[in-house]
Order: structure tokens, then C-alpha cells, then sequence
């Protein structure tokens, strides 16, 4: 048995036994994917990490010259000093800073999204990344235009023929900035000391509160697996009246009645540094999602027989916001050599 196996059993044993100390409907909870620390992460064959194609997908994921107005960059709306998202409810792109109908989401952990946006229409990061580029309201650029730009800054050539053997190529930035993306991996909360043994890492009130989170108040039922996501997508009826356009959300990939509305469970881990929270950035603060599910979640003909009244008191509210705390991990500074902001293809003066 590997040393991950039997680590697994023993994590099994320990929140068996905790259930069933809390008189939890232990069958229930344990019906779904355990919570847990994140596993090592799966890299796809055809794009090994390197350390100079991370190094270049840094740049990359850095530099506004991949935007129409040589303004915005990918740290723009998923800034690593605002939780890798914008601390916005509703993302600002496009030539004239815009406002979006979607919330920007933290790209921490998004390595572990089977899914790749609130509606899921993309499904691995390198089919990711090249979206917000040519999307006219975020950065608005054309795919051959970024091309030409990079082509004629030097330290992309270079880098370029040192990790890909080639000249400047779409398909290589989006695996460079994927490779970078693939190190934005935030696994060391309280919650994940804790159950790597450490008793006295999280508060009692986060560990009552995690007892709420797997039974009476249901979340595991959609936030479950080391990442707290079923990687699913569920109608929880969050509000979506005026001002809020109405977002049909999974609906408008799958064309399925049964998915208007719904949206990609998202991840819970480092949820303190995302608010505001929600596609649309409805809740300002966690106490407000937490009142929402307690009455019963929004109004939707569509909405998920799971979501239901849950009848906690303050105190339980309380505690299952002390848990959502101890998700949140250090923030890992990152450094990185900006290519200077030269822009060769432009007139002069601009
Ligand atoms: C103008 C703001 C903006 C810019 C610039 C931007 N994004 Fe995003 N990003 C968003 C928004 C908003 C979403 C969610 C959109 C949706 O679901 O339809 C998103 C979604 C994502 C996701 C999916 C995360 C998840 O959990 O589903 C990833 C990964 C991502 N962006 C990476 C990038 C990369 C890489 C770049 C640069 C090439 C970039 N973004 C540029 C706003 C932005
Ligand atoms: C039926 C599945 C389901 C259940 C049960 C559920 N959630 Fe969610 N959760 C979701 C989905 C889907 C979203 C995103 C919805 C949207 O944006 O429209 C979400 C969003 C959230 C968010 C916002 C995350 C972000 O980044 O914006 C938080 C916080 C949250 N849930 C916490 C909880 C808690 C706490 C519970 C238990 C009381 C719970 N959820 C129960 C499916 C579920």
C-alpha cells in the first residue's frame, strides 16, 4: 500500500469517527467525495512543466501587451495581491473599462477545475487562456496581433526557441501561461494542517462549524472532494434583478432547460481573499451567503431540490463562516522580471 493510500484510510477512519462522535448522519456525509488536503496535481502529457516555460507564462500572464490598449493583463482582473481575482462584484474590461456581467474568479486551485469558467465552456487552462484575450470585452486583441507584438520584443523570441523550439505561437502562449497557472496552488490552510494532524490548527469554532458544513447545514452535498467542488453545476436561485442582466449560465453551453440558471460550484478554498461572492459578485461578505442558503437559497423555477431552509441558529451561522476561514492559505508572493514595457510595433509618442 503507497504511503497516499494509507494516509487516505486513516483520513476515512478519522472523519468516520468524528461524524459519528458528532451523532452526524454519518452515511450521508460519507456518500460524497471526503473533504480533504488537495492531491498532487495531474499535468498533461503534451505540456510538461519546465522551469523557463513557467518562467515565460509569468511574463506572459504580467504583460498588457496581450490586451487591444496594451493595459490589461491577466493580473489585471486575477491580481495575485487581490486573491488572484479583482475584489470587483462584476469584472471592468473592454476599450473603455466596461462592466462585465460575471464576477472574476480566482485562478488559485484553478489547476484542479474540471471546468474552466462559471459556465464551464472551456475545459482545460490551455483552452482557457487564449478566451479573455480575443474577448472584446476583456482585453480585446486579436490572436495574430499579440503574435506580431511578441515577435518583435527580443526576450520572447528567445524564450520562445528555448522552450518551445519555435517562433512566437498561440498555441504556445497559452501553454506557457497554463504552465504558470499550474503553480498558483494554495494548500496549506489551517484546515489542511489539521487534518494532517496538527489538533490545535484550527479554532473550535471552525471544527464546529465543520461539522455543520458536512451534516446539518448540507454544503458537502456540492462543495465536496479536496477542492470543495462536485465540479458540477447547480441553480441555487442567486438573485439576478435589476441591475444584474439575466445569465443563463450552463444553459448557454448545453442548450439543456434543465441548466438555465446554473453555475459551476466553485472552489471554497481561500474564499476570504474573493469576495465579493457569486457569478454576478452578488454577496458582499460570507455572512450574507450564509443567511442566503439558511433561508432556503433565491427563487428560481429551476433551482436544485438541494437547497432548501436549513434552520441554523446565529451561533451555527457563525461557525460555518469560522470554517470557510480556515480554508484560506498563506498567499505565496510572486516574483517575477517583467520584460520591459517596450512597444516596438506602436507609433511613436503612445
Ligand atoms: C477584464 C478582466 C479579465 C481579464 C483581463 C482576464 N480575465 Fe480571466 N476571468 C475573468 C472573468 C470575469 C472570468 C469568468 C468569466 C465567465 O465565467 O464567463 C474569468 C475566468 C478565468 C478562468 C477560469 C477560472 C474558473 O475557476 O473557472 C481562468 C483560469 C482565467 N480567467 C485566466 C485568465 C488568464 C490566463 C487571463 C489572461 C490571458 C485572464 N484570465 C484575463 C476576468 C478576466
Ligand atoms: C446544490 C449545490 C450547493 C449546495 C448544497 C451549496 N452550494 Fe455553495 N455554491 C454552489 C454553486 C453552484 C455556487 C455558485 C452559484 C452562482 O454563482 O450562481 C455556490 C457558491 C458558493 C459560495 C460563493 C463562492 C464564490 O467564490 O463566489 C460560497 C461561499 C458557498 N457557495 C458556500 C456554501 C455553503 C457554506 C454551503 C452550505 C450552507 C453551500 N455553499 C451549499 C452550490 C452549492
Amino acid at each position: 500500500m503507497k504511503i497516499s493510500n494509507i494516509t487516505k484510510s486513516v483520513l476515512g477512519c478519522t472523519l468516520f469517527l468524528f461524524l459519528t462522535m458528532q451523532g452526524i448522519h454519518g452515511s450521508d456525509a460519507l456518500a460524497y467525495p471526503p473533504i480533504g488536503p488537495l492531491p498532487p496535481l495531474t499535468i498533461p502529457a503534451d505540456n510538461p512543466q519546465t522551469a523557463a516555460k513557467i518562467e515565460l507564462g509569468k511574463k506572459l500572464y504580467f504583460d498588457p501587451r496581450l490586451s487591444g490598449n496594451n493595459l490589461f493583463s491577466c493580473a489585471t482582473c486575477h491580481n495575485p495581491t487581490l486573491g488572484f481575482a479583482d475584489g470587483l462584484p462584476r469584472f471592468l474590461g473592454g476599450p473603455t473599462a466596461k462592466e462585465g456581467g460575471r464576477h472574476s474568479p480566482t485562478i488559485i486551485n484553478c489547476a484542479y477545475n474540471e471546468f474552466q469558467f462559471w459556465d464551464g465552456r472551456a475545459a482545460t487552462l490551455e483552452e482557457q487562456a487564449l478566451g479573455p484575450i480575443q474577448n472584446p470585452n476583456e482585453m480585446f486583441e486579436t490572436l495574430d496581433n499579440v503574435v506580431r507584438k511578441l515577435s518583435g520584443i527580443p526576450e520572447y523570441v528567445n524564450a520562445f526557441k528555448e522552450v518551445f523550439g519555435t517562433g512566437i505561437t498561440t498555441n504556445g502562449i497559452a501553454k506557457a501561461i497554463a504552465a504558470f497557472e499550474r503553480t498558483i496552488v494554495f494548500s496549506n490552510s489551517p484546515f489542511d494542517k489539521y487534518m494532517q494532524g496538527d489538533e490545535h490548527a484550527m479554532s473550535e469554532l471552525a471544527k464546529r462549524g465543520m461539522f455543520l458544513f458536512m451534516g446539518k447545514a448540507e454544503c458537502i452535498k456540492c462543495h465536496n472532494g479536496p477542492n470543495f467542488t462536485d465540479n458540477k453545476f447547480h441553480n441555487i436561485g442567486v438573485p439576478t434583478e435589476v441591475p444584474f442582466k439575466e445569465d443563463l449560465g450552463r444553459y448557454n453551453v448545453t442548450k439543456k432547460d434543465s441548466d438555465k440558471g446554473a453555475f459551476k460550484t466553485p472552489t471554497l478554498r481561500n474564499i476570504t481573499d474573493t469576495a465579493p461572492y457569486m457569478h454576478n459578485g452578488f454577496f458582499p461578505t460570507l455572512f450574507e451567503v450564509v443567511q442566503f442558503y439558511n433561508g432556503g437559497g433565491g427563487r428560481s423555477e429551476n433551482k436544485s431540490p438541494d437547497i432548501h431552509g436549513l434552520n441554523l441558529t446565529g451561533e451555527e451561522v457563525n461557525d460555518l463562516i469560522e470554517f470557510m476561514k480556515a480554508l484560506t492559505g498563506e498567499l505565496v508572493q510572486i516574483k517575477y522580471d517583467a520584460i520591459p514595457l517596450v512597444y516596438p510595433n506602436l507609433p511613436k509618442g503612445f
